[in-house]
């Protein structure tokens, strides 16, 4: 499959997340059927409750200290509000974007953990090292890969904020296995998101550009392998919906 993204720079896609900032949950909900709530948390169960080996120091140590999570590509703050709600109350979320419209609309209040929004991009965090437990992306590795060294590049930049022992969840839209659901997956996203997007949004370009950067995105095996060139370990990945969308969790050693 030709991995090549649909091109078009980080400050386009800021732009266009900007434009359709306040109907970017109502339509994602059209879109999936409401499927998108299930993924983002499945996906937050898995990235809390994973441990890459049982009974070790390292797991003892995570379940008694309280822990310090970043969702990045934040946007509205969907994927942060799952991480919320399981989250135990001592656990700090920062929840983090490059478009001010989309995280300004992430509510920092539910939940019973506490939650801080920061503007800034993946590609040059403003974060020391090693300093968070748990990273996660949803929704929006598509929106990283301008190019495959950019997104090497981001990968690298989760990989450095990341604690020793820290683990990274990555959920994203994938490529079904099933050549017959592929092309009938495809179909459906050349069909509907340009034409729904366009006429919920009023914006064209956002959903052409969504549309094609799906159809074109790493099967997840190809995904893992990028992971793992980033400097990942014990990377493994967790299809939904008949390979649609997946799960991939890696960790930093
Ligand atoms: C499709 S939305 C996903 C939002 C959210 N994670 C969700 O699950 O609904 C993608 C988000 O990624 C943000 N984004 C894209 N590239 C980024 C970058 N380089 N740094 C920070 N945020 C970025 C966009 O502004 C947008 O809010």
């Amino acid at each position: 499959m030709n991995n090549e993204p649909f091109s078009v720079s980080s400050h386009t896609i800021r732009q266009f997340f900007s434009d359709i900032s306040s109907t970017y949950d109502w339509i994602n909900v059209l879109m999936t059927g409401g499927l998108d709530s299930y993924w983002r948390k499945r996906a937050a169960r898995l990235a809390i409750t994973s441990r890459v080996s049982k009974g070790s120091a390292e797991q003892k140590t995570s379940r008694r200290n309280s822990e310090k999570w970043l969702d990045i590509c934040a946007g509205t703050g969907q994927m942060t509000l799952s991480l919320a709600r399981r989250a135990r109350a001592d656990t700090i979320i920062v929840a983090m974007d490059f478009c001010s419209p989309m995280i300004r609309l992430l509510n920092t209040t539910s939940g019973k953990c506490s939650i801080h929004r920061c503007l800034g991009d993946v590609g040059i965090m403003p974060f020391p090292d090693d300093c968070f437990d748990l990273v996660t992306i949803a929704f929006a590795t598509r929106n990283l890969h301008t190019n495959r060294e950019k997104l090497l590049h981001c990968f690298g930049e989760v990989k450095r904020v990341l604690k020793p022992g820290g683990r990274f969840m990555n959920l994203e839209t994938s490529q079904p296995s099933s050549s017959l659901v592929r092309k009938l997956f495809h179909g459906f996203i050349g069909m509907t998101v340009h034409f729904l997007g366009m006429a919920v949004s009023g914006s064209s370009s956002p959903y052409q550009y969504l549309a094609s950067s799906i159809q074109t995105f790493y099967p997840p095996a190809e995904l893992s392998n990028l992971l793992v060139e980033a400097g990942f370990k014990n990377v493994s990945f967790f299809p939904m919906t008949g390979g649609s969308v997946a799960a991939h969790l890696a960790w930093k050693r």
